[in-house]
């Protein structure tokens, strides 16, 4: 038994020179003083030993167990200090290393623009519809009464794609007013819609972007007047630009409105006195409308002796750099954060 308890004692305390983390010594000292441990078992036979030599093994097993418990007591510091020191050293941190600066995101002047818009006109009531970007002839075309020979119908305006599934030529849509068109079908007035979106022309040069955003609104009920275009539009002009300005409606042509206007409003810039903007007129012009035309409510089933009503269309990014002060269109596409950062709101 001496023999043995001897034995335990050297593998116990190479056992504990060898452990190199506290994980590793807390198991030594369970595999030797645990429970179950190797020195705790051998004791357990310490009844069958010669009475006469049973106090001098016990006086052994004592001190094996003190010297186990100091040796253990000392690995145990030393790997403490050792785990200390890595953590610190993996934890440090470096005091000259520059600052990480945060960008927190924000809202693009457009996005910001199209919430104003459509907020404006939700408050009188419309509710905002979307339609797809690949659109067909007809709905871009066709049914907004825009004839086959009309300019925007050419290639070098339009971009073209290949047919679709059922053999009809499809665009990436050249306006909002498509959605008019998908809207009116299959429903009955009263309608009051806005409708925000991108739309794509074949264009690009300081004041085009070959993709860029529209917003549509119409409005068809019975007894819709140009009156009421006309109240609706001002009204939205002076909340948005948030001034009196004054509003003016110049006849012009849409194929899908008739009669159709251009709206422009005094230039404010520079309070319309004629700058650089306005090119010395003093006006800017800012959106096209007009009522929509028989035939356009005729191609969706819709009453045109009974109901009537109007549409206009205005170009997002203009009115953002209107109302932000943007001076140049490319500006809104480059993802420069400098610019986003003077521009988007959080
Ligand atoms: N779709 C026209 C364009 O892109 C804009 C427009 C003009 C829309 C008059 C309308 C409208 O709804 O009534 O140039």
């Amino acid at each position: 038994m001496r023999q043995q308890l001897e034995q335990l004692s050297h593998v116990a305390e190479s056992e504990l020179t060898q452990a190199t983390t506290l994980t590793d010594l807390e198991q030594v000292r369970i595999r030797f003083l645990g429970r179950k441990g190797t020195l705790t078992q051998l004791l357990r036979g310490l009844s069958s030993v010669d009475p006469a030599e049973r106090p001098l093994i016990g006086d052994l097993a004592n001190r094996i167990k003190e010297s186990f418990n100091q040796a253990h007591a000392a690995r145990l510091e030393t790997l403490q200090q050792q785990e200390l020191e890595t953590s610190l050293r993996r934890e440090a941190v470096d005091v000259t290393l520059p600052g990480r600066d945060r960008l927190p995101g924000g809202i693009h002047p457009l996005t910001r623009a199209v919430e104003e818009i459509s907020g404006f006109f939700r408050h009188a009531g419309f509710v905002t519809a979307t339609g797809p970007e690949v659109e067909s002839d007809w709905h871009n075309f066709e049914a907004l009464n825009i004839p086959a020979d009309h300019p925007a119908r050419d290639m070098h305006d339009t971009f073209y794609l290949p047919p679709g599934p059922d053999g009809r030529r499809r665009v990436l849509r050249t306006h909002t007013s498509p959605v008019q068109i998908r809207f009116m079908e299959g429903r009955q007035p009263p309608l009051r819609v806005i409708a925000p979106g991108r739309v794509y022309r074949c264009d690009s040069d300081i004041t085009h972007t070959p993709m860029f955003h529209q917003v549509e609104g119409f409005m068809v009920d019975k007894g819709v007047s140009f009156g009421h275009l006309k109240g609706l539009l001002e009204a939205f002009l002076r909340h948005f630009f948030a001034r009196d300005l004054p509003v003016r409606f110049r006849p012009s042509f849409f194929p899908f409105t008739e009669p159709s206007a251009e709206v422009d409003m005094g230039c404010i810039f520079c309070q319309a006195r004629g700058c650089r903007i306005c090119k010395g007129s003093g006006w800017i012009e800012v959106l096209g409308c007009g009522m929509i035309h028989p035939v356009v409510l005729k191609n969706v089933g819709i009453d045109r002796e009974v109901y009537s009503g109007f549409a206009f269309g205005l170009g997002v990014e203009r009115m953002a750099m209107l109302k932000y002060r943007i001076d140049d269109l490319r500006t809104l596409f480059d993802n420069d954060t400098r610019f986003l950062r003077l521009h988007a709101t959080v």
